[in-house]
């Protein structure tokens, strides 16, 4: 057989197998595909960066492989204002399905993909739209303030949205006056309502990372490294919030870290954002807080669907990709706008 004939034949089975994989897509929610052991992952992913003008944007609760390929790494705030002003001709969002569908909003004409379109959240599976639609129709004069982590079509019955780094803003912005409707986490809600002193109607949502801290085994913990500071994300429950020594959204934990005299640390948040702690402070020692089961750490086992391989076949193929009606973004884009916003003015 001729070189040029072999080269034909090898092309035809490269894209059978790439369209089987395509069928499975919806299925698995990840091409896929065999990746050769031997390619060195972290130059092709740089190549692929350049030759598709696309930017990485990273969460911290990635592996902590993805987090030192990303262009940008940060927390739910800092990758929107990231997604709404970039130049890139494609966003790949190594983080959640909500996130990526967040940046497709304030991006629309943007190419955005996700790893793995399974990478969900329970925190936004929580709060159904057609529940939520109804449950709200109970307060219709109420302003409705919903958490980032929420479904695109959730965004379109919400009048604001919020992150942990701006949640405290965002409710009051909100004239005295008004009534407020927060959802979909509960324990953020009952943080807020202590913080800001506003009674709020909660929705009964919540993150099952967050939520399965261990008290006993933290005090446990404290008791052994007495002169180390719990810090925890406001998603947990309020018996483990009201031991920590700071509260604060995953980018307000990492400055803390960097700022304190302390240097040991138990971490009630994910752990994936331990190895940025430990980049920026090496000689401090971070201690991730047990969960309620036989595990040592808390991964979110969403986050962690992504994987080095299959970005880089997400690069690759340009798929999968997320795309969302049209009203949706017409309709949603509007509570991420006006967060922004009150985000800008607060200087965050
Ligand atoms: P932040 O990154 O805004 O702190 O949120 C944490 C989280 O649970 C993201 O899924
Ligand atoms: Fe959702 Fe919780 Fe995972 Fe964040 S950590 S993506 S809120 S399940």
């Amino acid at each position: 057989m001729s070189h040029v004939s072999n080269i034909n034949q090898l092309k035809h089975q490269i894209m059978s197998t790439l369209s089987v994989a395509e069928k499975h897509l919806d299925k698995l929610g990840y091409l896929d595909l065999e990746v050769d052991p031997t390619l060195d992952l972290f130059e092709e992913i740089e190549k692929l960066k350049k030759e598709k003008n696309a930017i990485i944007l990273a969460h911290y609760y990635q592996e902590a492989d993805i987090q030192d390929i990303a262009d940008y790494i940060g927390d739910s705030l800092g990758l929107s204002q990231k997604a709404a002003d970039t130049d890139a001709d494609i966003i790949v969002f190594a983080g959640v399905h909500f996130m990526a569908e967040t940046a497709k909003m304030l991006s629309p004409k943007k190419k955005v993909l996700l790893p793995d379109l399974k990478a969900g959240c329970s925190l936004a599976d929580s709060c159904p739209p057609p529940l939520f639609r109804k449950f709200k129709e109970k307060y219709p004069e109420h302003v409705v303030v919903s958490y980032i982590n929420c479904t695109a079509e959730l965004k379109t019955l919400t009048d604001v949205c919020c992150t942990s780094t701006n949640a405290v803003h965002i409710i009051n912005s909100i004239p005295e006056d008004k009534e407020i409707i927060f959802a979909p986490d509960i324990n953020l809600g009952r943080y807020l309502q202590k913080t800001t002193g506003r009674e709020m109607v909660l929705w009964n949502g919540s993150c099952m990372v967050h939520e399965i801290f261990s008290a006993e085994k933290i005090t446990k913990l404290m008791m052994r490294h007495p002169e180390a500071k719990l810090i925890a994300h406001p998603e947990c429950e309020a018996h483990i919030l009201e031991k920590a020594d700071f509260i604060a959204s995953t980018t307000g934990l990492l400055n803390y870290t960097k700022k304190s005299d302390a240097t040991e640390f138990i971490v009630a948040t994910e752990a994936g954002i331990i190895h940025q702690m430990q980049k920026a402070s090496p000689d401090k020692t971070f201690i991730p807080a047990p969960p309620n089961n036989t595990c040592a750490c808390n991964e979110c086992p969403h986050m962690r669907r992504n994987t080095l391989e299959k970005l880089y076949l997400c690069m690759k193929y340009e798929l999968p990709e997320i795309t969302l009606p049209d009203w949706v973004i017409k309709e949603g884009v509007a509570s991420i706008d006006r967060m922004l916003e009150v985000s800008k003015k607060a200087g965050l």
